[in-house]
C-alpha cells in the first residue's frame, strides 16, 4: 500500500473557494458565459480538505465531481454567486476566488424563447457587481486570494487587481501559453503578494498549483491569527 503524507496544516481553517464560470441567462434557452472549466477551483477545494480545512465550494456550472468531504453550493449566475458568497462570509477565514464571474449580464432576461426577426439584434448588458472588490472592502483579518487570467500585460494587470481589490495574493496566469488556462490539467502561474513579492512557478498540474497556493495560504492564515 502506498501511504501519502498530507500535512494537516489547515486544521481549524474555514475556507471558501469559488470555482467555474457563471451563466447569465438571455432567455430560457440561451446564456452568456466563458470557457472556465472549474478545474483550478475544484483542485484547491480538494487539496484544502485533505489538509484539514473546512471547505465550502461555491461552484458555477461545471462537469466536475465535488471532492469528498467538501460542501458544495451550486450556483448559475453572478448574482447567485454573490448571494452564496455573502451568506457564508462571516463563517470563513480564507476566501479563494477562482471563479470566472461574468462582468455583464443581459438587462432583462426574457421569460419566453426569443424569436428571430429580419432585423439584427442588439443585446443590452449591464454590469454585474464585483464580488471580490466587495470582499476586499469588508475583509478585516480574512485572507483574500484572487485570480487573474490574462491574454496580455499579465503582471501589470494582475498587480493592479491585487491592489484595487485589497488582496493578500493574486494568482496570475497567461492563458495564451501552452499548458496554461481554462481547459487543461496543467497551469503556469505567478503568485503576486501584497508586499510586492512575485514568485514564478514552473508548469505543473493544477493539483500541484493548488498545493503550492495552499502553502502560502497556510502561512498567511497563521500570521493573521496571532
Ligand atoms: N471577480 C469577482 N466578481 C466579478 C468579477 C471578477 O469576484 N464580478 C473576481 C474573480 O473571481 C477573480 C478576480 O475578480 O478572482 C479577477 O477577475 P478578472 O475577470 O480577471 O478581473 P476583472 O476585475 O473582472 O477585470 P477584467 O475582466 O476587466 O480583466
Ligand atoms: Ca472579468
Amino acid at each position: 500500500a502506498v501511504s501519502v503524507f498530507t500535512p494537516k496544516d489547515l486544521l481549524g481553517c474555514h475556507i471558501m473557494v469559488t470555482a467555474g464560470p457563471t451563466r447569465e441567462q438571455i432567455d430560457p434557452v440561451r446564456y452568456i458565459s466563458n470557457y472556465s472549466s472549474g478545474r483550478m477551483g475544484f483542485a484547491i477545494a480538494a487539496a484544502a480538505q485533505q489538509r484539514g480545512a473546512d471547505v465550502i465550494l461555491v461552484a458555477g456550472p461545471t462537469n466536475l465531481t465535488v471532492p469528498v468531504g467538501v460542501r458544495c453550493i451550486p450556483v448559475f449566475s453572478a448574482k447567485e454567486m454573490h448571494t452564496a458568497v455573502f451568506e457564508h462570509f462571516d463563517d470563513v477565514d480564507v476566501i479563494v476566488k477562482a471563479a470566472a464571474v461574468a462582468d455583464y449580464k443581459p438587462v432583462d432576461s426574457k421569460p419566453q424563447k426569443m424569436k428571430k426577426s429580419s432585423e439584427d439584434l442588439i443585446l443590452y448588458l449591464e454590469k454585474t457587481s464585483d464580488i471580490l472588490t466587495e470582499l476586499g472592502r469588508l475583509k478585516k483579518n480574512k485572507v483574500l486570494i484572487g485570480f487573474a487570467a490574462e491574454t496580455e500585460r499579465l503582471l501589470a494587470h494582475a498587480a493592479e487587481k491585487l491592489q484595487k481589490k485589497n488582496l493578500d495574493l493574486i494568482v496570475a496566469n497567461d492563458i495564451t501559453m501552452e499548458g496554461a488556462g481554462f481547459d487543461v490539467d496543467t497551469n503556469i502561474v505567478r503568485f503576486l503578494h501584497a508586499d510586492g513579492k512575485i514568485e514564478e512557478l514552473e508548469k505543473m498540474s493544477k493539483a500541484n498549483v493548488a498545493q503550492q497556493l495552499l502553502n502560502r495560504v497556510a502561512l498567511l492564515w497563521k500570521a493573521k491569527q496571532s
